[in-house]
């Protein structure tokens, strides 16, 4: 039975995922079959287009917990259909954390783009030795190093090479960031995986309405027909790791140029100062200078009158 409170966190839930309708389809290249949003749920507890497996639960207001909030539990939410071979961007929203909030918890959620899908396994309750990328949003410090937590860590996998369990994945990667916190936040937060085969790979999360980037890489191939996935998982500590939003779409040439030719930091400023600030700051200035002109004209004439009649 659902009590009140759940009830009421559901309608707060559900209030936030529905904000996302109005932005869930706003170009004609989204691929829907590796998208999912509200109401998540089609007819049962089928998804379609995705399954879902391990501890995962969906609910239909809510999205897609990976793990509820209990200690020792996995779960994963996989694409049934390959992303382009080309480029693709995903953007996906996921709230991580917990209702009891003065305890310690973990351990992290992760994304997949690998060859292989819906194995359950150690690196963040999926498949070890994948083939293909995995970026780790890793709350929790398992290993020895001395990098703030939480991380993002992004791993290319040859289907030989082992996650370092010993370094929260940091001797595997091939770059990470500690730079935003993404647990125990209000409302979900909004992550950007970007790719152009052979070229680009960034990861980004949104920050106060702008995306920020937590790394990015050039010369950068995944292989073939990748699977698009997400999993979690929860140790001796947990945390909830909830999906409430997913939509991949492809590139267009315009948008791949753009992405590599990124302007240099001074001259983005220059330049935008010039074309969308120069002409409006110009005409502000060209009217506060005739106000002041027009009132000391005014003023000088006012003057002129009061000498004439003193
Ligand atoms: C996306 O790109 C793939 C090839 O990578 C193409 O087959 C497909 O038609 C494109 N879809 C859209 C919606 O542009
Ligand atoms: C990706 O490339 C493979 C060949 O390597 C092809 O069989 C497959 O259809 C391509 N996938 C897409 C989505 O275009």
């Amino acid at each position: 039975m659902m009590n009140l409170k759940s009830l009421f966190l559901s309608i707060i839930a559900a209030s936030q995922v529905y904000a996302n309708i109005d932005e869930f389809d706003p170009t004609k290249m989204k691929l829907s079959k590796l998208s999912l949003g509200y109401p998540f749920i089609d007819d049962g507890f089928h998804i379609k287009d995705w399954d879902y497996g391990g501890n995962a639960v969906v609910e239909a207001f809510a999205g897609v917990h990976l793990t509820t909030d209990l200690p020792s539990h996995k779960g994963w939410l996989w694409s049934t259909r390959h992303l382009p071979n080309d480029s693709w961007i995903v953007d996906f929203d996921f709230k991580i954390g917990s209702l009891n909030k003065d305890r310690f918890f973990g351990d992290g959620l992760a994304f997949w783009a690998t060859t292989e899908r819906a194995n359950a396994g150690p690196v963040f309750g999926s498949k070890n030795f994948f083939n293909g990328l995995g970026i780790f949003f890793d709350t929790y410090r398992n290993g020895n190093h001395n990098r703030p937590m939480p991380l993002v860590v992004g791993m290319k996998g040859d289907g030989k090479t082992s996650y370092d369990f010993s370094a929260d994945g940091l001797g595997s990667s091939f770059a990470s960031s500690d730079s935003l916190e993404y647990r125990q936040t209000e409302g979900p937060v909004k992550a950007r995986i970007t790719y152009v085969k052979g070229k680009h790979l960034s990861v980004k999360l949104k920050k106060d309405s702008e995306f920020v980037e937590c790394f990015s890489v050039n010369d950068f191939t995944l292989p073939e027909n990748l699977y698009l996935g997400l999993s979690a998982v929860t140790g001796q500590l947990s945390d909830f790791h909830t999906i409430t939003y997913i939509k991949t779409r492809n590139i267009t040439e315009e948008e791949a140029k753009q992405i590599l030719t990124p302007v240099p930091q001074f001259a983005a400023h220059s330049s935008t100062s010039l074309n969308s600030n120069f002409w409006p700051t110009f005409i502000k200035l060209v009217i506060v200078c005739s106000i002041i002109g027009a009132a000391l004209y005014a003023y000088k004439a006012y003057n002129k009158k009061k000498y004439r009649r003193l």
